[in-house]
């Protein structure tokens, strides 16, 4: 195994030193390291971050492979500075028994580029009927710990408070996707000012607020570990507040695209803006970058939702929701929060690491630690090109916009996926 000796870096914006990487951990941290078998990596100007976890990721294997698969989606990830993603259930067939998850858990070690853990959904078939095979996924070789029906909302509260009374036995967690199906029917953007303007039916911040409130007092009840996914308004920000500061144990994300993008986007009816929940207001985003900053919202998930071609370039009403999101999130969460190293460390790597509980990331490089971390250079800005992006898919919301940061280089327990910007394998 190569060792990388990673010099003149600065780790999570302090004063530049020398990082060696060996046998898959960080061997020494300090100044004028020297190592004469290592490999160097001129570091001068880099910042070095714990690798990047993502908590929502869809990789679309099983069944849609030609719109990504574990090993794109992987790479991907990887060329975004991640060194871990938990990949969502709503494959086909469905991630909701032992078997799909051990599948996706098994593509994503062949894959070998960064760790994928599956999620299962809560309910069979993502149906809402009834329970999927929580306690079977939780004892597979996947070790699932984090279940949803993301996509779906787990709208009937009596599963719901099953859901959560079930995985409270491992200190599982139920992840929501907020949306009251009845305040959301045939809805294709957010519900204001531009979509009466448009006259496109609008889905209400109230349906995903509604459920939030519900699930926090359902959370609350039953003492489990609620986690809600792309929070997208202001009022869901203050229903989160109310609740971390009772003590329930709830924790959210926002993805990049509901941190940079409003619903005004929606005006060129260029599908590549449609997504579940829908682009909000300039309120709703100044709301969630304060929310995020403050810690209300725990951490930023890319939602990366790869589609293929003729299920995007069509008629708005047709197209469906969802954009990429790995191989921009980082330059967005720069160009959204500036140099805050350690803020970003933290809602990007560290809490999302906790919240998986995936022990062997979201650890800054210190000594002894797994190497898992990547090299951002913020200097550098790049514009980003549809084409050349590692995903299957080509619906990234950030076409030909240029970007602050560039990933460098990414490693994964001491190898490196990425060097040179460009992924190793
Ligand atoms: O926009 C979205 N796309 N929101 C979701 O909740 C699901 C996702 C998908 O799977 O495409």
């Amino acid at each position: 195994m190569t060792a990388y000796l990673i010099t003149n870096v600065s780790v999570v914006g302090a004063a530049p030193t020398d990082l060696l990487i060996r046998d898959g951990v960080v061997a020494a941290v300090g100044a004028g390291l020297s190592a004469p078998d290592a490999a160097v990596v001129d570091g001068t100007g880099l910042v070095a971050l714990p690798g990047l976890v993502d908590l929502h990721t869809h990789l679309r294997e099983p069944g849609r492979e030609d719109a990504e698969t574990v090993e794109s989606g992987s790479r991907a990830a990887a060329l975004g500075g991640y060194t871990a993603v938990c990949a969502m259930a709503n494959t086909s067939p469905v991630a909701d028994t032992a078997g799909v998850v051990e599948q996706v858990w098994r593509l994503g070690r062949e894959a070998g580029l960064v760790d994928v853990q599956p999620i299962g959904a809560v309910t069979a078939g993502l149906a809402g009927e009834r329970l999927a095979e929580l306690g079977a996924m939780a004892d597979s070789a996947a070790r699932v710990r984090i279940f949803s029906d993301d996509g779906h909302c787990v709208a009937d509260p009596v599963l719901m408070r099953r859901a959560l009374e079930y995985v409270k036995a491992f200190d599982g967690i139920i992840a929501q996707h907020a949306e009251e199906p009845r305040l959301t029917e045939g809805a294709q953007m957010h519900e204001g000012e531009v979509s009466t303007r448009l006259g496109l039916t609008g889905w209400p911040a109230v349906a995903e607020e509604a459920i939030i409130a519900r699930d926090v007092l359902l959370a609350e009840h039953v003492g489990s570990r609620l986690h809600v996914c792309h929070v997208s308004t202001a009022g869901s920000v203050e229903v989160l507040r109310q609740a971390k500061a009772r003590g329930v144990r709830v924790t959210a994300e926002v993805t990049p695209h509901h941190l940079l993008l409003t619903d005004v986007k929606a005006e060129t009816y260029d599908p590549v803006y449609k997504v579940n929940p829908p682009l909000r207001t300039a309120t709703d985003v100044a709301a969630l970058r304060a929310a995020l900053a403050e810690g209300v919202i725990d951490i930023v998930a890319t939602d990366h939702a790869p589609h293929a071609v003729e299920d995007k370039e069509c008629e708005w009403a047709y197209a469906r929701p969802g954009m990429l999101g790995l191989e921009t999130a980082l330059s967005i969460a720069l160009d959204v929060l500036g140099p805050q190293w350690d803020l970003i460390a933290e809602r990007m790597s560290r809490a999302p690491a906790r919240i998986a509980g995936l022990d062997s990331h979201g650890l800054d490089p210190v000594t002894g630690v797994p190497a898992n971390l990547t090299l951002i250079d913020p200097a550098a800005r790049r514009t980003i090109e549809p084409a050349e992006l590692a995903s299957r898919s080509r619906n990234t919301p950030y076409a030909r916009m240029t970007l602050p940061g560039r990933i460098v280089a990414t490693f994964l327990r001491g190898e490196p996926t990425v060097l040179d910007g460009k992924a190793v394998k």
